[in-house]
């Protein structure tokens, strides 16, 4: 099945729909509705309309001197993407989704779809899953910078090596995450010598940031115990700041990670959920799934609330 919504095939499916509809077999009618918007969302994340404009395939650049890749490819399978956010951060991200969808609408009109993002807030609220899951609804490749090689080789060769990164991959429609990009400019070995040079490092980073307008959406992610540089914002279309969970999402995070097994019924997730304001999305979802898999290991039909209790002592103290 293709993914064209207006292919034949598909409107005659939605016909037979709506006919069963009319005769009054609504059940049916919203069962096939349902089946086969399914079939269309695998066959879409399966058949990306991926278009590379210019040049061949994309090739990850390596670093001239180890021939180290400069960025790493996630499989589209493993891109972790079920997450549980506040309305105001969904629509933020099915904002950037949206747009993306429709950018050749847009330039028709000569508007430009978001496609540098700036991601920032605690560590474990979800920034570098949130481009995953990016990449993983529009169906696109996914690759991180490794800024690991791009620092580790000789400092004069860093500025070349993002430069040949960037020009690789503008012709590519893919999600390139730059996470926790600051840290370039935060090399703990740097001799007082290399300053200027780390600092020349930060300024064509920045400077590739800003000439970006290829096929893909690029996304940087920084912690909030960094202090932003006011400077930094215009060089990207849009900024979401990343909060802990509240009471709510807590709550939705704790019954997703428990949906597949059973709860004594002295655990009540609402006052858990309370207990737990104040801790990252990481810390929550560590919790529950220790406490899960201790009840799986010791062959228990159902998580126990002493299991939980302790999970969760164990967590907070390992996190102060
Ligand atoms: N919004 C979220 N919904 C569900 N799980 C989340 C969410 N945010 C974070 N997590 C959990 O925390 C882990 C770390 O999240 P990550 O995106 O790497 O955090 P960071 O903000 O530090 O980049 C994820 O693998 C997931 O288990
Ligand atoms: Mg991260």
């Amino acid at each position: 099945m293709t993914g064209d919504k207006d292919s034949p095939i598909i409107r005659i499916a939605h016909s037979i729909i709506e006919e069963e509809r009319k005769k009054g077999h609504k059940g049916l009618a919203d069962k096939l509705n349902s089946i086969l918007s399914e079939k269309l969302e695998q066959s879409y994340s399966k058949h990306p309309t991926l278009k590379v404009t210019r040049g061949a395939e994309f090739k990850v650049p390596v670093d001239r001197r180890y021939r180290l890749p400069l960025a790493s490819h996630v499989e589209h399978e493993n891109l972790r993407h079920h997450m549980i956010l506040s309305q105001e951060i969904e629509l933020k991200i099915q904002r950037i989704e949206k747009e993306y969808m429709a950018r050749e609408r847009l330039a028709h009109y000569g508007l430009k779809s978001r496609k540098k993002i700036l991601l920032h807030g605690y560590s474990g609220c979800g920034k570098s899953m949130a481009a995953e899951r990016i990449a993983w609804d529009l169906g696109l490749p996914f690759y991180r910078v490794r800024f690991d090689t791009i620092i580790s080789s000789y400092l004069g060769e860093s500025a070349s090596n993002l430069q040949s990164l960037f020009t690789s991959i503008s012709d590519y429609p893919c999600v390139l995450l730059l996470d926790e990009f600051d840290i370039i400019g935060k090399r703990r070995d740097a001799k007082s010598s290399d300053v200027g040079e780390i600092h020349r490092i930060v300024n064509v980073l920045l400077g590739l940031l800003e000439e970006y307008e290829g096929e893909g959406i690029l996304i940087a992610t920084t912690n909030l115990e960094d202090s932003i540089d006011k400077a930094l914002f215009r060089r990207f279309d849009d900024f979401i700041e990343f909060p802990k969970p509240g009471e709510r999402e807590i709550y939705d995070l704790l019954r997703m990670t428990f949906s597949a097994l059973k709860l004594e019924k002295e655990i009540d997730l609402q006052l858990i959920a309370k207990d737990m304001i104040g801790l990252s999305y990481a810390i929550v979802a560590k919790i529950a799934t220790d406490a899960a898999k201790k009840s799986i290991l010791s062959m228990k039909k159902q998580i126990e609330l002493e299991d939980l209790q302790k999970s969760m002592e164990e967590n907070i103290s390992l996190n102060k």
